[in-house]
């Protein structure tokens, strides 16, 4: 059976969530990695209720010891690999912390580089297997008062990137989704319920919309890779 590992797990009603129950759908084992284990296990549960098989792993995306175990537990049957973690870290510069900003790049940056190291060191010697990266408007513009996320956003793109290239040789087809504008899910209705609603249901991305392009990225075949997508409803400026 081949398997998948998704960190950057929160809520069934999750990015992260949906991309490991739709994997799972797909006949993968996933491993549905973050921080919190009541919420993994909400995932887990639903995955197996679905008919999937998945099991749920405590890991913090931005330490190498978990990165490492959490690799580990696939062995050679890893085909698949998403990094999914990433706070939106909203601030501004002249007030803001070394340590908020640090801690900014080392979940949207540093976190995607040692997963991104362990995913090829995997994938490499079979020569074959799909690496994923979450982005969001911040991969690609600065913005004011998001000088820490877009920062650490845009450089997880050009690690991305560079990956993209440096394995592509090696039958590793690397990609990056540049997620634009606010996800309809739990985050965004349940922390910020107010921008929610005056963004309203066709104002916020759908959920199942962004899963069928990591599907779709997946499934390219070596000879038609696609490095980046961008998704965004008919309603955004951008
Ligand atoms: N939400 C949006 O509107 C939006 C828009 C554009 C792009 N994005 C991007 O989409 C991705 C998904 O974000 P989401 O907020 O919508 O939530 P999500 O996919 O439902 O869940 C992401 C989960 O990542 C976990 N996480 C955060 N830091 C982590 C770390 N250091 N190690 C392991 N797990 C960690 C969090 O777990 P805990 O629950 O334990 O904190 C969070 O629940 C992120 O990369 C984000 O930047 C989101």
């Amino acid at each position: 059976m081949k398997s998948a590992i998704v960190i950057g797990v929160g809520p069934v009603d999750g990015l992260g969530a949906q991309l490991c129950h739709r994997f799972a759908a797909e006949g993968l084992h996933v491993e549905v990695a973050g921080r919190t284990k009541e919420k993994l296990e909400a995932v887990v549960a639903s995955i197996e209720k679905a008919g999937g098989s998945a099991s749920a792993v405590v890991a913090d995306a931005t330490s190498e010891a978990d990165i490492e175990a959490l690799f580990e537990r696939t062995g050679d049957s890893l085909d698949l690999a998403i990094y999914n973690a990433g706070n939106n870290t909203p601030g501004r510069i002249v007030d803001m912390e070394a340590q908020y900003f640090e801690q900014s790049w080392r979940v949207c940056c540093f976190g995607g580089f040692l997963f991104g190291r362990e995913a090829v060191r995997r994938m490499a010697p079979r020569g074959s297997g799909t690496l994923l990266f979450t982005g969001a408007s911040a991969s690609l513009r600065g913005r004011s008062f998001f000088g820490a996320f877009n920062s650490s956003k845009g450089a997880l793109r050009m690690l991305a990137q560079a990956m993209a290239k440096e394995y592509a040789a090696e039958g590793i087809h690397v990609g990056h989704m540049v997620v634009d504008g606010a996800i309809g899910g739990e985050k965004i209705k349940t922390a910020f319920p107010d921008y929610a609603a005056r963004l309203g249901e066709e104002g916020m991305i759908s959920i199942d919309g962004i899963v069928d392009g990591y599907a779709f990225l997946y499934h390219q075949p070596p000879r038609a890779w696609t490095f980046e997508l961008d998704v965004r409803t008919s309603q955004e400026t951008w």
